[in-house]
């Protein structure tokens, strides 16, 4: 790239991994050739240490027991079998409650509260050994009441994993009683398994004097360092937690991934040898928490012109047996009950069930998703009730401006632009024409029957705990030119690693082929947040960013100097670096530098401005901005079999100034995709012993490839840059376009209206499965009684 004299005349060449536009454009996942190769390391193709034992975890077999006795002896005879470990070989705390409440036992001692959870693992030399070892494990219970869901846990009294959240503003009493129309319902909506296609996985490896370095499938990996640390006894700066990239996290390796890394780094400290726990499917759907399911009920005021004037809802979740992330999610659920619409008075009051189940945890949108789906049921029940198209109804409700711009937290929606954005997405998709198409052909089509909704999406962005909202990076930039970039974001497929990149080579005019992205590690950069809340590249962009104008800075400094210019006449620029009227590689510049004693290595740091959020009062900016969306959808619905295609969805969303636009796209289509799965495909069944049978992929089905829509519209809005100070200018896009699949429960609901001429909410509750629908089928040929 440079001749002798180290000064580069031609732009950057084919083949150097540079395409147009690439440091601000469409570059491709860092990892895209190694994923479609096979060659992209996962936890379970590294090359395992000599003598690594593999671990398999004895799980409860009921709900909620008294233990009362547990015999491994015949586990411990098996061949192989090097060890069996149970609470008591525990050094430190038997507890990995991410959020301090202390009701997680890693082990459990005297009692069972779900049927799943993890009791001893059993070591050996095999994975094979192992689970043949731990069926033999004879244990005595005496059962205890088990509580299995929201209509158990109210009837129970159960406890409450957290403190209720209540947001209200205005009167919603008298608002609800002076509105000219009101009206009540319940709509319950279903969970969701993360499927992640990489399951949860830990290597442990021990080191001297207690050090303990653990590879693990992590979302947040000083999380799991400080876990690893509070299990063994000992203080963070003996334990290192590392993580290239997961296949997939979806949140449910925010804090589920915490067990098989304390189970590996136990049985590490124990034995001195390494130890893998890379859990079997089943098991990892027995054991791990997924999205919560929620009962919501809700009593609307509205006008006849279809204005809300009141809403007062009530939101239950299946928390699970211990509080997880239950606190904040169900928190977020109420944060998004309003979706992108305005209540003038309004009360949101939550219920964190604990029950004798998985811990729900983080997914994808964090409860918001749920919140959106009661909010979208109202403005249904209103446009049924007077006769309007739902399209109307959402236009005359989304947030606007001077009196209609704040939400139940009280937050000054500043730049809503639903009232736009719903419109023009109609206009692009030819949303009239096609709804009269769906009624034309519904009025003659016995079996067969169509629908199209469209709904909006407002997704707050920023973790709702606020010291969260914090990120860090390291940045060396070596002698030869080459750049290393790390910070404290996990790759989980979203590409954040490729848009750190390219921050890296915007700042310093360089090409993908000179910087190189590192693994996340906590050695590298400490006290990081989960990658999570779709802050990932906001945060540790900012971060990376700050890092290399650190360095920039300097370089600046001594080009200036060196060369005898002004510092305003050094530029970087992709041709080089631009100093007076010369151009210089960069490598030749950092060269330079290091013989003139120059730093170039920094650390970056962030956080984010303008927030604040105090979940006691209910008060705050818990969100620096908000993105926006809409999304189309038209299905298709087989009254005879209750099956369902979707046959096009058109989708127009707001990536701010996007960072990667192919990137966003991928991120819209994946989050798309997977919630309208969950919408109508996925559903969890639980026994009456509380035992989930939809354990593996031959019962719990996701979307496949032949689900997609037929047609697939995806456009990122245009000229739309963040009015908030972000990277670039972008916006978050990892949670938000997953609301879009709400479109598809309301298209589905609009085809089954069809079964009384539309005169009736058909009150669909997802998943709309092919059961569902055809159990709604029936109902509205009865006259759509209430349940
Ligand atoms: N995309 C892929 N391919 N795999 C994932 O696991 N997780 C989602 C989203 N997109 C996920 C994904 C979730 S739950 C979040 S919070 C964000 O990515 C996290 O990454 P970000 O903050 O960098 O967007
Ligand atoms: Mo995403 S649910 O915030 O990991």
């Amino acid at each position: 790239m440079a001749d002798g004299n180290g000064f580069a005349n031609a732009s950057p060449t084919a083949g150097d991994g540079i395409v147009p536009g690439g440091a601000s454009g469409s570059l491709r996942h860092e990892s895209a050739a190694m994923h479609v190769q096979g060659s992209a390391a996962y936890i379970d193709d590294l090359p395992e240490p000599r003598g690594t034992l593999h671990l398999v975890p004895g799980l409860s077999t009921r709900a909620h027991a008294r233990i009362l006795s547990l015999d491994l002896e015949a586990v411990r005879q098996v061949d192989g079998v090097v060890g069996v470990y149970t609470a008591a070989d525990i050094p430190g705390d038997n507890q990995i409650s991410p959020v301090g409440k202390g009701d997680e036992p890693l082990l459990a001692t005297t009692e069972v509260s779900f049927y799943g959870q993890p009791m001893f693992v059993v070591a050996a030399t095999t994975r094979g050994a192992a689970r043949r070892a731990v069926r033999l494990a004879k244990v005595e219970y005496e059962d205890l009441p088990a509580i299995l869901n929201v209509a158990e846990a109210r009837a129970a009294g159960s406890p409450l994993v957290w403190r209720p959240m209540e947001m209200k503003r205005g009167d919603v009493e008298a608002g609800l009683g002076h509105a000219p129309r009101r009206l009540s319902g319940r709509v319950t909506v279903g969970g969701q398994e993360h499927f992640y296609l990489e399951g949860q996985v830990a290597l442990a490896r021990p080191g001297e004097e207690g050090e303990m370095h653990v590879t693990s499938s992590t979302q947040h990996p000083t999380e799991t360092q400080h876990m690893v640390a509070h299990v063994l006894d000992r203080p963070a700066n003996l334990v290192t937690v590392e993580v290239r990239r997961m296949g997939g996290g979806f949140g449910g390796k925010e804090t589920q991934a915490n067990a098989c890394a304390c189970l590996a780094a136990l049985v590490a400290d124990r034995t001195g040898r390494a130890a893998k726990m890379r859990l079997d499917r089943d098991d990892d759907m027995t054991m791990t928490g997924k999205r919560h399911d929620f009962v919501i009920d809700y009593d609307v005021g509205f006008t006849d012109e279809g204005r809300i004037v009141a809403v007062d809802m009530v939101l239950a979740a299946r928390c699970g047996w211990s509080a997880d992330l239950s606190g904040p999610v169900i928190d977020r659920a109420l944060f998004h009950a309003d979706n992108a619409y305005f209540y003038p008075d309004v009360r949101l009051r939550s219920e964190p069930l604990r029950t004798n189940t998985q811990s729900n945890t983080a997914y994808r949108g964090f409860g918001g998703p749920q919140g959106v789906v009661a909010a979208e049921r109202v403005i249904e029940e209103i446009a049924f009730a007077t006769g309007l198209d739902p399209l109307e109804v959402r236009q005359r409700n989304a947030y606007g401006t001077h009196d209609r711009n704040v939400t139940p937290y009280n937050m000054v929606v500043e730049d809503s632009i639903t009232a736009e954005l719903l419109p023009e997405l109609a206009r692009r998709c030819h949303y009239v024409k096609r709804r009269q198409a769906c009624r034309a052909f519904n009025a003659d089509s016995p079996y067969l029957r169509r629908g199209i909704a469209i709904t909006p999406v407002k997704f707050g962005i920023s973790f709702t705990a606020t010291h969260y909202n914090q990120a860090g990076a390291l940045v060396h930039v070596y002698t030869d030119g080459s750049v290393q970039v790390n910070h404290g974001g996990t790759e989980m497929g979203q590409g954040l690693h490729t848009k750190m990149v390219q921050v890296a080579m915007r700042e310093l005019g360089l090409g993908t082929d000179q910087v190189r992205i590192t693994a996340t590690t906590t050695g590298k950069v400490p006290n990081t947040s989960a990658t999570a809340a779709s802050s990932g590249a906001d945060l540790n962009g900012m971060a990376v960013l700050d890092a290399v104008r650190r360095i920039k800075r300097r370089l600046v400094e001594f080009a200036a100097a060196h060369w005898n210019v002004g510092e305003d006449e050094v530029r970087f620029a992709p041709d080089g670096v631009h100093v007076g009227h010369r151009v210089i590689a960069f490598a030749h510049l950092t060269r330079q530098a290091y013989f003139a004693r120059v730093s170039m290595s920094a650390n970056g740091f962030y956080k984010t401005p303008k927030i604040s959020w105090n979940g006691d009062t209910g008060q705050g900016r818990p969100f620096y901005y908000f993105a926006y969306g809409a999304a189309c959808s038209e299905v298709v619905i087989d009254l005879l079999t209750g099956e369902m295609k979707i046959d096009r969805v058109d989708i127009l969303h707001d990536a701010g100034q996007s960072l990667n636009p192919a990137l966003d796209i991928g991120q819209i289509e994946g989050g798309f995709v997977q919630g309208a799965g969950w919408l109508t495909c996925e559903e969890l069944v639980w026994d009456k012993a509380g035992r989930l049978r939809t354990h593996a992929p031959s019962t719990y089905k996701i979307p496949a490839c032949s689900d997609r829509p037929r047609v697939f519209n995806v456009e990122l809005l245009e000229n739309a840059p963040n009015r908030e100070y972000t990277i670039f200018r972008s916006k978050a896009v990892g949670e938000p376009p997953f609301v879009h699949g709400v479109s598809v429960l309301q298209a589905v609901s609009d085809a089954l209206a069809s079964l009384d001429g539309y005169r009736t909410c058909p009150r669909l509750d997802a998943p709309a499965t092919p059961e569902m629908i055809l159990r709604v089928a029936e109902r509205m040929r009865h006259g759509n009684p209430p349940a």
